[in-house]
């Protein structure tokens, strides 16, 4: 059965401390909630450690980026088996922040994704058009080409640790979304696609989740399209209330 997730991406905010006492009011809420969605939050390499301990299973915590390298002299970068002795169970990848900034590209993913899931991490992996692509109506090459070049080369039984968030990059931050009609016929061009490549059995199960100016204001209408499977949330996964509305909102 396809996941519901609402996974938060806090991207480079939060010290510690701040993030130890969102992690406090965030249990509280979710404890209140009746909400059935899994919860992931997305921290700082250096809050994994704290705050997956911290926890109670009520949240998972998942790293934003990791090295395509095993280890090595590598300074500064932080790798899958790192991540996975944290326990963190997800990392988030290909996020456009890290394709536009770090110049990633699908090839550098594959690496990624492969190092995810030897060390037993599920990936969160991030596809997106930029305003230009979808201006020239060649969105959804766009996105073929980022999930066939990075994911496709897995097998059916490893697709199950991989979960897809749709991500238009001109929603990113903006205040702009996409209207729930562009996300869900995007998610179901994506699930046409795992059809395609895995049958229906896998294509059925694989969650997609939307993400770009994801709010409590309209995750509803978006959570309520049949293909999309929750969201991926920026901005409003840094405060607790904005975040359980939306957990809520599943
Ligand atoms: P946003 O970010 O919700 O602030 O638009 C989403 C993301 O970058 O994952």
């Amino acid at each position: 059965m396809r996941k519901k997730i609402v996974a938060g991406n806090w991207k480079m905010n939060k010290t510690l401390e701040k993030g130890v006492s969102f992690s406090d009011d965030l249990k509280q809420r979710i404890n209140a909630s009746d909400s059935e969605a899994i919860v992931v939050l997305g921290v700082p390499y250096i809050h994994l450690d704290r705050m997956a301990h911290l926890s109670n299973d009520l949240y998972s915590v998942s790293a934003q980026d990791c090295s395509t390298k095993e280890s090595g002299a590598f300074t500064g970068d932080i790798s899958s088996s790192m991540i996975a002795s944290t326990g963190a169970q997800y990392v988030i990848l290909g996020h456009s922040e890290r394709r536009a900034y770090h110049r990633e590209n699908n090839a550098d993913l594959a690496t990624k994704v492969d190092r995810c899931l030897l060390d037993a991490l599920t990936v969160i992996y991030c596809c997106g058009e930029q305003l230009e692509e979808r201006e020239a109506n060649t969105h959804f090459e766009v996105i073929k080409s980022q999930l066939s070049e990075a994911l496709f080369h897995l097998t059916a039984e490893q697709m199950s640790s991989v979960v897809i968030a749709y991500e238009p990059v001109w929603a990113i931050g903006t205040g702009v979304t996409a209207s729930s009609d562009q996300a869900q016929e995007m998610h179901a061009y994506i699930r046409s696609l795992f059809e395609e490549k895995y049958g229906k059995a896998i294509s059925d199960d694989v969650s997609i989740l939307y993400g770009g100016s994801c709010k409590p204001s309209n995750a509803e209408e978006l959570f309520l399209k049949e293909d999309v499977d929750g969201g991926l949330i920026g901005g409003a996964s840094l405060n607790p209330s904005d975040f359980i509305q939306i957990i809520d909102a599943i």
